[in-house]
C-alpha cells in the first residue's frame, strides 16, 4: 500500500520511527506506543547499549533468562544460563544434570577448532597455468594479510592453510581459495572475512601482472568473499554412560527396558529423517539457550548442526547410543564454532553475566559446555518420550502459561497448580478448574476479576 511506504526510515528518530509506525500499522496507536515502552529500560545508557546492537531499535524483546545448575563436565561443576522462551527445557536440563551427576557426569573430547572461508571465483583458462600460478604466490597470501593476523598469531593463532579448489565439476570454471583458520578464543567471523578479502586482493593483483595468462584468462571474477558457517572441523564430542543397572531411578520402568527402548528411540532419529528433526530440534532447545545466553550466534550453529546431520547424505540424528556388554553410553558430536572473546561478550552485560557464572570459559571449554547441554537436553526429551509419555511433564510446565494467559491471580494459581499435582493436565481441564475457583462460567473467561 502506498501510504506504508517510507524512504529515510532509518534516519527518523526512535520516537520518529514510533510515530509512523503506530499511525501507519495500529488502530489503537496509544495503545501501541505503551507497549513499546514498556520494554525500554529505566537506565538509559543500557538502553541506549541495545539500541546500538542493531539498526531501527524502537524496543526490546524480552526472552527469559533461566538457570540449570548440577551440570558436572569434565569434573567441573557447572550452573549454565539458558535464554529461551519455550517452557520444560531449563527444567529437564536442570533434571537431566543431576541424573547424571550422580553417575560420573558429562566427559568431552574437542575434536578439532579450525574453521573455513572461501574466496569464490570464476576463471575461465587453463586449469594447469592456474594451478601453478596459485603455487608461486602462496607465500603471498600469508604475507600480505601479515599485519591482520598479527594478534591472532600471538595468541597461538591465525591462518593454517590455503589451498586452491576445483569446482568446475559442479559449475563450469568454478574455483575456490579454501582458507583454514584457528581463532582461538574468538568466533573469529570478521577476522576470517578479513583475511579472505585481502587474499583476493593479492590473488587478483597477481594474476593480472602474470604474464603466463592471456588477456582472456586474465578476467577472474571474484564472486565473493566469506567465511562458512560449516563447520565440520570444529568439533565437540559429549559423552554419558553407566552400567545399565545405574539407570534405575524408580520411574517403574525396569533399567533394562529403559536402556533398551532408549537406544530404539535414537536408532529410529537416526534412519527416519522425519524423526530426526524433531530429535535434532529438542537437542538445539539446550545448545541455542546457553548459545544465546552466551552470546553466540545460534543461526550459524544451527546452520552448521544441520549440515553435519546431513552430511552422509541424509539428515540423521546428532546423537548416538548403544548397549553393550552391560553398559549404556549415550553420546552427541556436534560442529560449534564458538566464542568467548570479542562481540557481544564484552558489551552486554547479560552476556557478561553468563561468562562470569561458567568461569569465564575458553571458547573449547563453552564448546564442552555446550555440547553437554544438548545431550542433557536429548536425555531428558528421549527419558520423557519413552516412559511417561512427552505431555505429562510438559502440560504441567505449560499449565503456568496458560494460566497466565487467563490472567490468574497468584492465589488461583496456587489452588490450580496444586489440583494438576494429581491430575492431567489438558487446555480444557485448566480452563474448566480456572472457572471453577473463580466461581464463574466458561463464557465469561477473559472477563477480569474486579
Ligand atoms: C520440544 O521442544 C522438543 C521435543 O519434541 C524433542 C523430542 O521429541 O525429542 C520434546
Amino acid at each position: 500500500m502506498a501510504e506504508k511506504r517510507i524512504k529515510g526510515f532509518s534516519k527518523l528518530s526512535k520516537e520518529g520511527k514510533i510515530e509512523w509506525l503506530v499511525n501507519n500499522y495500529f488502530d489503537n496507536q496509544e495503545q501501541a506506543y505503551k507497549t513499546l515502552k514498556k520494554y525500554w529500560n529505566s537506565d538509559a545508557k543500557l538502553q541506549k547499549l541495545h539500541d546500538e546492537f542493531i539498526e531501527n531499535t524502537i524496543s526490546n524483546f524480552y526472552t527469559p533468562y533461566g538457570v540449570a545448575p548440577n551440570f558436572k563436565v569434565d569434573g567441573k561443576m557447572f550452573t549454565l544460563p539458558m535464554a529461551i522462551e519455550e517452557s520444560s527445557v531449563v527444567a529437564a536440563a536442570s533434571k537431566s544434570a543431576s541424573f547424571w551427576l550422580e553417575r560420573g557426569g558429562f566427559r568431552t573430547t574437542i575434536i578439532s577448532t579450525v574453521k573455513i572461508g572461501h574466496v569464490h571465483f570464476i576463471y575461465p583458462g587453463d586449469p594447469e597455468k592456474l594451478h601453478s600460478f596459485f603455487e608461486s604466490v602462496k607465500e603471498r597470501f600469508f604475507e600480505d594479510t601479515s599485519s591482520i593476523t598479527a594478534n591472532m598469531r600471538a595468541r597461538g593463532g591465525g591462518i593454517q592453510s590455503i589451498e586452491l579448489r576445483d569446482r568446475t565439476d559442479a559449475i563450469d570454471h568454478y574455483y575456490q581459495l579454501e582458507a583454514r583458520f584457528e581463532t582461538c578464543d574468538s568466533m573469529g567471523a570478521n577476522f576470517i572475512n578479513s583475511c579472505l578479502e585481502q587474499f583476493s586482493k593479492t590473488f587478483t593483483e597477481a594474476l593480472a601482472k602474470d604474464h603466463r595468462f592471456t588477456e582472456a584468462e586474465k578476467e577472474v571474477q571474484v564472486i565473493m568473499c566469506i567465511l562458512s558457517n560449516y563447520t565440520p572441523e570444529c568439533l565437540v564430542r559429549a559423552e554419558v554412560s553407566c552400567p545399565i543397572e545405574d539407570l534405575d531411578d524408580g520411574s517403574g520402568i525396569s533399567p533394562e527396558e529403559f536402556a533398551s527402548k532408549f537406544a530404539r528411540a535414537v536408532h529410529i532419529a537416526e534412519v527416519e529423517p522425519y524423526r530426526a528433526t524433531t530429535h535434532n530440534k529438542g537437542i538445539m532447545n539446550g545448545i541455542d539457550a546457553v548459545i544465546i545466553a552466551t552470546g553466540n550466534d545460534f543461526r550459524a550453529v544451527e546452520a552448521a548442526c544441520h549440515t553435519y546431520a546431513s552430511s552422509s547424505g541424509q539428515y540423521t540424528s546428532l546423537t548416538h547410543c548403544t548397549v553393550q556388554n552391560g553398559k549404556f553410553r549415550f553420546w552427541i558430536e556436534v560442529p560449534l564454532a564458538l566464542g568467548t572473546v570479542g562481540g557481544l561478550t564484552t558489551l552486554h552485560p547479560l552476556v557478561k553475566f553468563s561468562l562470569e557464572m561458567l568461569g569465564k570459559p575458553t571458547a573449547a571449554e563453552l564448546m564442552s559446555i555446550v555440547a553437554s547441554s544438548g545431550l542433557a537436553q536429548n536425555f531428558a526429551a528421549l527419558r520423557a518420550l519413552v516412559t511417561t509419555g512427552i505431555q505429562k511433564g510438559h502440560m504441567k510446565m505449560h499449565l503456568l502459561n496458560i494460566l497466565n494467559q487467563l490472567e490468574a491471580t497468584e492465589a488461583e494459581k496456587a489452588i490450580i497448580i496444586d489440583h494438576f499435582k494429581h491430575n492431567t493436565v489438558s487446555h480444557s481441564a485448566a480452563v474448566q478448574k480456572f472457572c471453577e475457583v473463580r466461581g464463574i462460567e466458561k463464557s465469561e473467561v477473559g472477563i477480569k476479576k474486579s
